[in-house]
């Protein structure tokens, strides 16, 4: 390899999180850590960090593609991101979401859908949106030992039925519903579930309601775990900064400022200099 690889750390031994060690996290109280990665190089670092999941989330197609919604993303372009997470990850379970149309209604296309992220992408789990309407798919995913997390409170793929992004469940009707929802997919199989933006005393009294884990997004601190998009986490998004979200870093200004001094170095001929050329 040329100098111009990228150098990781690699741990010695690694004991890879399995759904059932993510079981026995919350069993004993351990909270339970992901975030998102689309591609080879950041699911690395966040791997060799010592992250639990790694999401391969259809936030790709906001944040990779630049689309406005998660729909337009494709299977074939999960699939693609979702290989290259997987072979990064040497001690995180990951998790794929199963993007719009690729589930919703057709619990044989759903079952086709999951094994082709499992057989192609070499994923571990899928991820679903959704609760008793989406039962059948789910249902039918487990059957073939496919590990599948739900997605309950705000679902993005959704959106054009919600019609915004504003924190879900306030009303003691959809509150209810998810509180039903939710344990429709315990008992259905799923391993864990994802709540995103909804009240925090809701997500607190849905956590203590199941066994599995529930992982949260702008649902407050009594989740089993938390999870972030990495792009709005290490501020890569510039001016993306809802309520919820812990910005660890400025990279979009960093990296800013770093491009602007190569283009200033190479139009003022100071780079390369003599100890860069051969
Ligand atoms: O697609 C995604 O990144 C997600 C997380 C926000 C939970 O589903």
């Amino acid at each position: 390899m040329s100098e111009t690889h990228i150098t990781m750390s690699v741990n010695k031994e690694v004991k890879r999180i399995t759904t059932h060690i993510l079981q026995e996290m919350k069993n004993r109280g351990e909270k339970i850590a992901m975030l998102t990665a689309y591609d080879y190089s950041m699911a690395a670092i966040v791997d060799n960090a010592g992250m639990d999941i790694i999401l391969v989330g259809d936030s790709a197609s906001n944040v990779m593609a630049g689309h406005e919604t998660t729909l337009p993303i494709t299977l074939d372009q999960m699939i693609y991101h979702a290989s290259s997470v997987v072979r990064a990850a040497k001690r995180a379970l990951v998790v794929v979401d199963l993007p719009f149309g690729s589930y919703q209604g057709n619990s044989k296309e759903a079952l086709n859908s999951a094994i082709r992220i499992m057989k192609e992408a070499g994923a571990h789990a899928v991820k679903m949106e959704g609760g008793i309407e989406i039962a059948e798919s789910v249902s039918r995913i487990l059957t073939a030992g496919i590990p599948v997390m739900g997605h309950l409170g705000l679902t993005p793929q959704s959106i054009y039925k919600f019609g915004t992004y504003t924190v879900r469940a306030k009303q003691e009707a959809e509150a209810q519903k998810l509180r039903e929802d939710a344990l429709k997919l315990q008992e259905l199989g799923c391993f864990g579930i994802v709540l995103e933006k909804i009240p925090a005393k809701l997500a607190k009294e849905v956590s203590e309601s199941v066994q599995i884990p529930t992982i949260g997004i702008g649902a407050g601190r009594h989740c089993d775990g938390q999870v972030l998009v990495i792009h709005d986490m290490l501020g890569i998004n510039d001016g993306f900064k809802p309520r919820f979200l812990r910005q660890y870093s400025n990279l979009f200004e960093q990296m800013n400022g770093a491009i602007k001094n190569y283009i200033g170095d190479v139009k003022s001929k100071s780079f390369p200099n003599e100890q860069e050329q051969y």
